[in-house]
């Protein structure tokens, strides 16, 4: 199978080296790619949200599977333009894709099938503004309507920061909070039939303890060992089914995967948002457990035969990946710098770029690396990942201490009613 890869960050060189670990992979092209993919993979140059040169490129590279990682260009209709030369694709189309694209899309969806979420208002004028957070009142979940890369969140106690975040976006979503422990769920379908991974927990603030403003995700782990038994089958059959059951009625059926955001609240599982693609981190870790060839599973997904696909397989043990982010990350990160010591197993690039003139790794984005391990407890990966994060050199870099401690302490639990 010839497999092109779209994206360039941490997440696709997970992908990139789940897709080369597979038997049935004899090339894999990717674009734009990384440094770090780069040694896997042949490398190509497209836009990523020009549907007809993403096109012409799977056809260029004969490709047997399309895989797309980012956002972007399944919200501009890659995965039709891909699907329509006759190209399995894995990946939403446009239609399905708004699950991500659009919050309030997101929240319509899910109160037609049921799926419990927080209660929430659509808002675009500061009247209802003010009226959504008087009746949810503090902590105020304020969230822009568009893509935001996972950024456009604010939580705050805050009145003014709610309603200046609520004016600076325009149409917001304002939600109720919910509290209790956040799980990733990652779930594979080919529209109807349905696969979950296993669950992960993403640490969204910038600092230890949860502290400074949301980011893309500063580290993860899995699996989840205070995760409540059952929870994966609730999961299912209360919010994916459900949900891709209503994706069908509408005639824009979801295939691809299918990011489910949750919180575990006192009152079970409420979903916080849905993703149309893998997360990051959450990826590393989740694709470092997975032993069932990828390249199949996704092709399955591609191809509508995923109910015939066997059970998946997992390694035994737990995953943890931290994120090496620039100085100045979220707000205007700082490139340019020279990295070293990334040229280890278990690191994976994300904003990394090689110097023409000589061969150095440069950083090149927010996110700029993570150190991703396994082991046999999650306290062994947990050691291990801090130990390559610790061999990298990146001046002025951060990175949260306290990636899967509170797991590994027993301290993180479900709130009790
Ligand atoms: P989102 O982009 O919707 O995932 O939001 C980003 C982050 O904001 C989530 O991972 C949560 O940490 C937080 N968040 C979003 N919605 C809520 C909510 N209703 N209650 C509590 N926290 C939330
Ligand atoms: N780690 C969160 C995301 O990918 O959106």
């Amino acid at each position: 199978m010839r497999v092109l890869l779209l994206g360039g960050g941490g997440r696709e060189h997970a992908l990139a080296l789940g897709l080369v670990a597979d038997p049935a992979v004899e090339a894999l092209i990717a674009a734009p790619g990384n440094p770090g993919i780069a040694d896997v993979a042949e490398l190509r140059q497209t836009d990523l949200t020009d549907p007809a040169a993403v096109a012409a490129l799977a056809v260029e590279a004969a490709a047997d599977l399309v895989v797309i990682g980012p956002e972007a260009p399944l919200v501009a209709g890659v995965a039709d333009a891909v699907r329509a030369k006759g190209i399995p694709v894995f990946g939403p189309s446009a239609e399905a894709a708004r699950l991500e694209g659009s919050k309030a899309f997101a929240k319509d969806v899910m109160t037609a099938a049921g799926v419990p979420t927080a209660r929430a208002y659509t808002c675009a004028d500061p009247g209802s503004v003010a009226k959504a957070l008087d009746e949810f009142g503090p902590p105020y979940v304020v969230k822009n309507d568009g893509l935001a890369a996972g950024k456009g969140v604010v939580v705050t106690d805050d009145r003014a920061t709610a309603e200046r975040h609520a004016r600076d976006c325009g149409r917001v979503v304002i939600e109720e909070y919910l509290a209790g422990p956040e799980v990733s769920l990652f779930v594979v379908t080919d529209g109807e039939a349905a696969v979950p991974l296993l669950p992960a927990q993403d640490f969204k603030r910038v600092g230890d303890g949860d502290s400074g403003p949301n980011t893309g995700g500063m580290g993860a782990y899995a699996p989840l060992p205070w995760a409540p038994p059952g929870l994966v089958d609730e999961v299912m059959r209360d919010v994916v089914h459900p949900t891709l059951a209503e994706m069908r009625r509408r005639g824009t059926p979801f295939a691809g995967l299918l990011y489910v955001g949750l919180a575990i609240t006192a009152g079970g599982p409420r979903v916080i948002e849905f993703n149309a693609r893998f997360g990051d981190p959450e990826t590393q870790v989740v694709l470092a457990l997975l032993e069932t060839p990828l390249a199949g599973l996704l092709h399955a997904a591609a191809t509508g035969t995923l109910a015939a696909h066997p059970p998946l397989r997992w390694r035994e043990g737990a995953a943890v990946t931290v994120v090496v982010a620039a100085e100045n990350y979220p707000a205007a990160p700082r490139t340019g710098d020279v990295i070293t010591g990334a040229d280890r197993p278990g690191v994976i690039h994300a904003g990394t770029v090689r110097r023409a003139a000589d061969g150095a790794l440069l950083s090149a984005g927010g996110r700029v690396l993570c150190g991703t391990a396994t082991g046999p407890t999650l306290a062994a990966a947990r050691d291990a990942a801090y130990a390559l994060v610790d061999g990298i050199g990146l001046a002025g870099s951060h990175h949260r201490t306290d990636i899967a401690a509170g797991a590994v302490d027993g301290r993180i639990t479900v709130p009790t009613s």
